[in-house]
């Protein structure tokens, strides 16, 4: 790890722009279970894709609210990690774009400003039929161990059930984030991909796309991955460990 974080410093410190595309990976290490984490509790027998679909949601609301609000309440009780801070910490270093799949807003509390969320964000709900914002009531949501089953509330405009400000499997990525992770590839000379399986698309071609493009492709994750193949470098490590290594040697 000590050879390729060193490897990693000269081409991190003649990039003009970095774009860091994110994961679950990041937000590991402050307690949220990555997406591909088994499921415990009242959502056992099923897998994360088998809730994070319209269908799901049509058919069981309650369950797939639920296990929502569940999440959200776990995502308010912890805090950004080391790899969080490092990473708002390099806006200081360089020209930086975040492009996050995470649907937590650990980076922004971290400090990280003009995050691009590609996957949407659990803290924005909406009406399932006619799309209008929904706002939670303020506070954490007291939920129980295992999670529990939740009916959705009821749009005020229209009745409909709100449902998860989320992209689900299936459905399309907001308009404007697609566009601008896309333009933040484009215009950075390093796109270093941290924490994430890349195999959700399009989010998953993004480093892809970055070393067509010419871009050095650095990737940070204890585990291979596809991304492997196009990396000019893969740091086999924990982000929470090898970022704020990589930030302190930088200067
Ligand atoms: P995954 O759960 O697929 O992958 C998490 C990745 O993080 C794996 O490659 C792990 O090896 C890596 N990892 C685990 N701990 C880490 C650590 N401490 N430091 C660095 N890496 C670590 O999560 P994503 O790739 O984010 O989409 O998943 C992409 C999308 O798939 C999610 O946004 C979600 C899911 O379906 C939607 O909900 C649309």
């Amino acid at each position: 790890m000590e050879n390729t974080i060193s490897a990693a410093l000269p081409l991190l410190r003649q990039a003009c722009h970095v774009t860091v595309l994110t994961g679950a990976g990041v937000s590991a290490e402050s307690g949220v279970p990555t997406f591909r984490d088994v499921l415990t509790g009242l959502w056992a027998r099923y897998e994360a894709e088998d809730l994070a679909t319209a269908a799901a949601f049509e058919r069981d609301p309650a369950l797939v609210w639920g296990w929502y609000e569940w999440r959200r309440s776990l995502v308010l009780r912890v805090q950004p990690n080391p790899a969080h801070r490092a990473i708002a910490a390099m806006a200081a270093r360089v020209k930086l774009s975040v492009v996050t799949q995470n649907v937590d807003d650990l980076h922004e509390r971290a400090g990280s400003t003009g995050v691009i969320h590609v996957h949407g964000s659990l803290h924005t709900p909406r009406c399932f039929a006619c799309a209008t914002p929904w706002h939670y009531p303020a506070g954490i949501p007291d939920e129980p161990e295992g999670g529990r089953r939740l009916a959705p509330p009821p749009c005020p405009r229209c009745g409909e059930p709100i449902r998860p400000g989320v992209v689900w499997f299936g459905e399309s990525l907001p308009t404007a984030a697609w566009q601008a992770a896309q333009q933040a590839v484009r215009d950075c000379d390093v796109l270093l991909s941290v924490g994430t399986s890349s195999l959700v698309y399009p989010a998953a071609q993004l480093p892809f796309d970055a070393a067509r493009e010419g871009k050095t492709v650095i990737q940070i994750n204890p585990s291979a991955t596809h991304v492997d193949a196009v990396a000019q470098l893969s740091i086999a490590g924990k982000a929470g460990e090898v970022l704020p290594h990589l930030l302190g040697a930088w200067a």
